[in-house]
């Protein structure tokens, strides 16, 4: 389904790939952008540079995942694994990255993930990552759990703007419906349905520092330790106030602070969106409708069989569920069950452009970028996202030109091998692994 709030009778049918410029840039000197460069030549570098500028207990909430930790590194491993042909000889000057999800154009094949209380990270985090999406015409998906509201956000990023919702089934959904309302009025042009969160989530690292939407955090000698080494953490928050959940604040009664807004999440939100669920969602949203978190080919046959427009497949970057396969190991079988009747994002591992590529090569449709971005941010601050897209689109451009790409459509032709590839008996009876 296209999105039905574009364009008038005399704007084109599709909006313009031209990122609009809303705000200038701020300028980086050569010098100053030269350092950069050499401080974080890759996505990597910047992990470790997040490391340094911020507390312990904020990086580990970011950096963190699901137990052992080994379906990250699955994620990672199998991405690393795939290897591409290249072609040479052909002309590659004009490179477009343009890419049409779901009835508008954007200037590149990513897009933000969504990332629940990234203030904790940066705060101020979703302004900066809106404004610069919006910048640079890539989509932005807000999270429910943020600490600034949709309200805030909409506006920053008009062309671009996706709210992802979490399940809230107390008093028959009312909180998930009015999520879901103030999207639709704030002018969403997405909304994506998470559904790889049902229960029971151990994030090891989060218990060891005693983080927890459930109890208050504690500061003791560590903590302030952890403060005392993270200065430009402290100054930003000094700057912009203890982050909070003010996206619940109109569910967190009449002193909406940070402890009340806190325990909404813990209160409030809980399990999977049901089939039922999902379908009366779609009923009620009615614009394009994406689900996020689905790795079974069957799930995916049975959300287009419901009229979902869109999937994300996902699994939440290892952070929920430590036995998931690889996202990318998954993705083929998801494409090739459904990848004809709706669109196939992916997400979990991206860590370059290159494996952006090797995405598209699989046959998905795009890809979201999640830590990254707010990586970026504790390491070197607002300009975060801005370095990001700019590294991603010239790894891209190198990488396209290997490949002898010059559009994203060219990148489905490239010949590769995909050790960890799931393989189903028949496309039809998804029921186990060949
Ligand atoms: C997430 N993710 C997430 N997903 C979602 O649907 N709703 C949410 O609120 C959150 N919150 C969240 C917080 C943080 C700190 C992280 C890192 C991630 C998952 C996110 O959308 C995405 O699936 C993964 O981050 C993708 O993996 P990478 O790119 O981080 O490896």
């Amino acid at each position: 389904m296209a999105d039905t709030d574009t364009p008038s009778a005399s704007s084109p049918a599709v909006p313009p790939a031209t990122a609009p410029v809303n705000a200038p840039l701020r300028p980086v000197s050569t010098r100053a952008a030269e350092r950069r460069r050499r401080a974080y030549p890759t996505l990597g570098d910047l992990r470790q540079g997040a490391k340094r500028r911020i507390p312990a207990f904020a990086f580990d909430y970011l950096d963190g995942n699901a137990n052992d930790e080994h379906g990250f590194r699955r994620n990672i491993a199998a991405l690393a694994a795939i290897e591409m042909i290249p072609r040479y000889s052909a002309e590659v000057d004009n490179i477009s990255f343009e890419t049409e999800l779901f009835g508008r154009r954007y200037a590149a094949p990513f897009g933000v993930a969504p990332m629940g209380s990234p203030g904790l990270i940066w705060p101020g985090a979703e302004r900066e990552l809106a404004r610069e999406a919006q910048r640079r015409n890539v989509p932005y998906v807000l999270a429910s759990p943020t600490n600034a509201t949709i309200e805030e956000i909409a506006p920053l990023a008009p062309d671009v703007f996706w709210f992802q919702l979490y399940r809230f089934p107390r008093n028959d959904n009312a909180m998930t419906d009015d999520l879901m309302r103030r999207a639709r009025d704030a002018g969403a042009h997405v909304l994506v349905m998470t559904v790889d969160t049902p229960l029971g989530l151990k994030r090891p690292r989060d218990m060891r520092n005693g983080l927890s939407i459930r109890t208050p955090f504690r500061f003791g000698p560590w903590e302030i330790y952890q403060l005392l080494t993270s200065p430009y953490w402290v100054a930003r928050v000094l700057e912009r106030g203890i982050p909070q959940l003010g996206n619940f604040a109109p569910y967190a009664g009449d002193n909406p602070d940070r402890h009340a807004t806190a325990q909404v999440m813990a209160r409030e939100n809980g399990g999977s969106h049901r089939w039922d669920e999902i379908a009366r969602m779609r009923d009620l949203w009615k614009k394009p409708l994406v689900l996020k978190g689905i790795l079974h080919p069957a799930d995916a046959e049975r959300a287009a069989s419901l009229g979902i427009d869109g999937i994300v497949v996902s699994n939440h970057g290892g952070r929920n569920f430590d036995g998931a396969p690889a996202t990318i190991d998954m993705l083929p079988a998801v494409v090739s069950a459904v990848g004809s009747k709706m669109t196939v994002l992916f997400d979990s591992g991206v860590r370059c452009g290159l494996d952006i590529v090797r995405a598209l090569a699989l046959g998905a449709n795009a890809a979201l970028v999640g830590r990254p971005f707010l990586y970026s941010l504790a390491a070197i601050g607002d300009d975060g996202p801005r370095y990001v897209i700019d590294m991603l689109l010239e790894e891209l451009r190198g990488e396209f030109s290997h490949l002898g790409a010059t559009a994203v459509a060219d990148v489905a032709k490239a010949e590769l091998r995909h050790p960890g590839a799931w393989r189903f008996a028949s496309s039809s009876s998804h029921t186990g692994a060949s």
